[in-house]
């Protein structure tokens, strides 16, 4: 494999949300403004022809206004959104070709996501956080816990182990959610404003 080899490719997608999108999508491709189309319809354009590349190595940055729709694009790499039109392919697969099987297959091994809220589950432990993606992989206790402790050492949160997330400030939370993300070692990763609210929430 070659070091500009693309890795995620998206080609002409549009995502609406709302009860009937694909009725909505021809007045979308048409030029009518979001807003209007909000009003008259209840739907919302979410995304429209989106046409991108992402090569392999690349660290890729999507920036926009608050509701441009950063997080809904990135949400359709792993297919948490469905789009309403277009095409989605990593590493050469059609990920709306993937039954559930695969792409539970697909989710476990070839990225992972932090987000922006963290997303940390409150009844685990720190470390059982961290060690999670290794868990569902179905790695033993003791090598994912020997993993996800390397990972807390990395992010500087040594002695947190046995707390629970709300023990901690939201810097550190993030941390471990950045922690969870890494310990899978997936070739990507997707991070959606990881480091939105870690200085004004970390004091
Ligand atoms: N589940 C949803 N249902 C309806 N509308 C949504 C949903 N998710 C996002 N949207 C709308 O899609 C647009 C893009 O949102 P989002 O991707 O969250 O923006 P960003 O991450 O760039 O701030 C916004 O107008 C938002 O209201
Ligand atoms: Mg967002």
């Amino acid at each position: 494999m070659t070091d500009n080899k693309t890795l995620i490719s998206i080609k002409g997608l549009y995502k609406v949300f709302g009860n009937k999108p694909q009725s909505i999508l021809p007045r979308v491709k048409a030029g009518e403004e979001k807003e209007k189309l909000l009003v008259e319809t209840g739907h919302t354009v979410g995304l429209q022809d989106i046409n991108l590349d992402i090569k392999r190595g690349e660290i890729f940055v999507i920036m926009g206004l608050s509701g441009s729709g950063k997080s809904t694009l990135i949400r359709h790499f792993n297919r948490l959104i469905d789009p309403t039109e277009g095409q989605i392919e990593v590493d050469g697969t059609d990920v709306m070709s993937l039954d559930a099987k695969a792409l539970q297959e697909f989710r476990r091994h070839k990225m992972s996501m932090v987000f922006q809220r963290f997303g940390l589950m409150p009844h685990r432990t720190v470390i059982q956080n961290v060690a999670y993606g290794l868990q569902v992989q179905g790695l033993d206790k003791q090598a994912r816990e020997e993993k996800a402790q390397e990972w807390l050492d990395t992010v500087g949160l040594s002695g947190y182990e046995k707390q629970y997330p709300a023990q901690l400030s939201g810097g550190q939370q993030q941390r471990v959610g950045l922690a969870r993300a890494l310990c899978t070692d997936a070739e990507i990763l997707l991070m959606d404003e990881a480091f939105f609210r870690a200085r004004s929430v970390d004091s």
